[in-house]
């Protein structure tokens, strides 16, 4: 019986990971190091002391890993290139042995039907770059592009979806502005030509890529949210509006062709003393080059509120709302209203999310099964969510739930699990949690049951 909530014939279902949280072997291959292995190496980085040295062992344990996918019938599987893996010292010598592992994994993946999409950075800076200066410094753009280059060489003829960044925002503000992520520091300057420098190494990337690899598709990968103003007043809304330029739009303009927005940059420098002064000529036009997507991260929504005597928070939290494990609001009205905003503020080409998921407190069962109902309903109200923009013209092509399986999250270790397969970090068993096991339905039906129009008001 065909769903009551149908996708379009053709909707891609995958899932994501990324080389740092699932790898290991951090240091075997030739592979060199990383900002994320000199980060969790430091003590005191990491809430739970620990460190991505073994993760989900994925990279010994590769094979299985890919027959897991197939058994839950996945159409597509997002991960990301180790940096170091193919350029120990960030530039140079290519070692072979790193692209190996990619060549393989790209090879399992086509044999079982499964499409790769590839992201070329998701955080794991070769260390030497970072010690020459890391993204605050043009050097490393241009460090970049020879990366992307040998990669999409290698790979280009079999993979056919390039992303190349992922999250940028992230990268420069959690990493160079507010210290919380590798490499640590709290420099907002440094942040600020950190984020122009990711943004200008993805538009010189772009045409090497498809110089390399034929009818390419290729995107960035941007972590969006759904900023609303706390009440209706005009105070809310200026805040509403300054928090979205910081964190939608000040990566958003560029990539299609608008310039920072001057209300940003006046932002960063009432705010944080930031200048805009590592824009050289042509760059604007470098990171406007065209793309085939956009992938979209997507969460949670922000409230925001304008900064009172009080001394509350910029954002603040509803009282009837769920969160999750991280302390996010489950809030998929919202991301329905994002997918229509990028469609008609941006006129986006195509929209894959590239990452949508939520992190509880799974636990094993004494059935051997992972009951994680709460992340269940999550995916079910986002995908209903997504269903509706689709019916609204944004032309989303797919969806790739954050994570295949549990992983290093980050700062909080292992503390935080996203995944729809379960593992045990001591033994390294997987079991498929019972929404991966929903998923594999969801996806073999492309929909789901139920009132197409039961999407709660936020
Ligand atoms: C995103 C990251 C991803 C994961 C999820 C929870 O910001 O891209 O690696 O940590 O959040």
């Amino acid at each position: 019986m065909s769903p009551q909530i149908a996708f379009p014939q053709g909707f891609l279902w995958g899932a994501a990971t990324s080389s740092y949280q699932i790898e290991g072997a951090w240091n075997e291959d030739g592979k060199g190091e990383s900002i994320w292995d000199r980060f969790s190496h430091t003590p005191g980085k990491i809430s739970d002391g620990s460190t991505g040295d073994i993760a989900c062992d994925h990279y010994h344990r590769w094979e299985a890993d890919l027959d897991l996918m197939q058994s839950l019938g996945l159409q597509a599987y997002r991960f990301s290139i180790t940096w170091p893996r193919v350029l120990p010292e960030g530039r140079g010598q290519v070692n072979q042995a790193g692209l190996d592992f990619y060549d393989r994994l790209v090879d399992g993946l086509l044999a079982r039907n499964i499409t790769p999409f590839v992201t070329l950075y998701h955080w794991d800076l070769p260390q030497a770059l970072e010690d020459a200066g890391g993204w605050p410094a043009r050097a490393t753009a241009e460090a970049f592009v020879d990366y992307a280059d040998a990669v999409s060489a290698r790979l280009g003829d079999r993979v056919k979806h390039w992303i190349t960044h992922n999250e940028p925002w992230v990268a420069a503000f959690l990493g160079y502005g507010m210290g919380v992520h590798a490499p640590g520091l709290r420099d907002f300057q440094k942040a600020m030509a950190a984020s122009h420098h990711l943004l200008l190494s993805h538009g010189w990337a772009v045409p090497v890529i498809r110089a390399n690899s034929q009818d390419a598709r290729v995107g960035i990968t941007l972590d969006l949210t759904d900023v609303v103003p706390a009440s209706p007043s005009p105070q809310d809304y200026h805040a509403a509006r300054e928090m979205d330029g910081f964190l939608n739009r000040w990566f958003l303009d560029p990539i299609f062709g608008r310039g920072y927005p001057a209300d940003v940059i006046a932002w960063f420098g009432r705010v944080h003393g930031a200048r805009v002064d590592f824009v050289q000529e042509g760059d604007m036009d470098a990171i406007a080059a065209p793309t085939d997507f956009l992938g979209v991260n997507y969460y949670t929504r922000h409230v925001a509120r304008a900064p009172g005597d009080d001394n509350l928070p910029p954002t603040i939290t509803t009282e009837d709302s769920e969160f999750t494990e991280m302390g996010w609001e489950v809030a998929p009205r919202s991301l329905f209203r994002l997918l229509n905003r990028l469609h008609f503020d941006y006129q986006t080409p195509a929209i894959y999310i590239t990452e949508n998921g939520a992190a509880f407190p799974d636990e094993v069962s004494e059935d051997g099964r992972v009951h994680d109902d709460r992340r269940l309903a999550y995916l079910d109200a986002h995908f209903r969510a997504a269903h509706e923009a689709i019916q609204c013209g944004v032309p989303l092509r797919g969806y790739f739930v954050w994570s295949l399986m549990d992983n290093f999250e980050w700062s909080f270790g292992y503390t935080k699990r996203f995944g729809i397969v379960y593992i045990d970090f001591e033994t390294q068993q997987r079991i498929v949690k019972d929404s991966g096991l929903w998923y594999r339905d969801v996806i073999a039906r492309n929909g789901l049951d139920g009132e197409p129009d039961a999407l709660p008001t936020h």
